[in-house]
């Protein structure tokens, strides 16, 4: 299996979603790593619960200096030897120097359909815009911010009374399910997979993948 790393900024519910996935037999990735750049995101502590290596890169040690910033990652990178990084909920802009190095080998996933709302406050801004179908894209990451290709998406309905936390709370929902399938599309290389699928349950997200 492909040596992940999980770079995370706070809680860690999609880091915990792709922990899970990785210990299913068959599974093609084997998670070696989580990194966070501040040692409060709650995330460590799931991820040690479950035995895995966790390391923290605090970007302020770094004062503003991002390339400094990531070359501590990189070593740490290097150090377990990671051949592939998703990034769940990590709340840092790199540079191009990184991206360089990993570009094809690091995706992310970012709570909106893009290229609709790229950026932050993405439920309060899809409730602005009265959209009816809301999202979250998992997406390999490329030097302009939210841009690159789109490996897979799911979409949730907005119900006229939703607020930016209900609506949160649903998305939340499908980048459980999305971000575990988009990973194991992405680091298997598989170009066919797409598949669609649905459910009766209005709450439940409807899917779309398409590497
Ligand atoms: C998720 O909703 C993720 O899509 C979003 O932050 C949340 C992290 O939650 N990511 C971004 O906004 C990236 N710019 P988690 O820590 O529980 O996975």
């Amino acid at each position: 299996p492909t040596r992940l790393a999980i770079f995370i900024s706070g809680t860690g519910s999609n880091m915990e979603a792709l922990l899970e996935a990785c210990e299913e037999d068959d599974y093609p990735a084997k998670p070696v790593l989580v990194l966070a750049n501040k040692a409060s995101a709650g995330g460590l502590e799931k991820a040690k619960a479950r035995g895995i290596q966790t390391v923290v890169v605090d970007h302020k040690v770094f004062g503003g200096d991002r390339e400094a910033f990531e070359h501590a990652i990189q070593a740490e990178l290097e150090k377990h030897d990671v051949e592939f990084i998703a990034l769940a909920g990590f709340m840092r802009v790199l540079t191009p120097w990184f991206i360089g190095k990993w570009e094809g080998k690091m995706i992310n996933i970012h709570p909106s359909l893009l290229p609709s709302f790229p950026g932050l406050h993405t439920h309060q801004r899809a409730i602005a815009a009265k959209c009816r179908l809301h999202g979250c894209s998992v997406h390999y990451v490329t030097a302009g911010v939210d841009e690159g290709p789109i490996i897979g998406q799911a979409a949730v309905p907005i119900f006229p009374d939703d607020t930016p936390d209900t609506l949160a709370a649903r998305v939340l929902v499908a980048e459980h399910k999305l971000y575990p399938a988009c990973l194991e599309a992405a680091v298997s290389d598989d170009q066919n997979s797409s598949y669609v699928q649905m459910s009766d349950d209005p709450d439940a997200p409807f899917i779309i993948s398409a590497p």
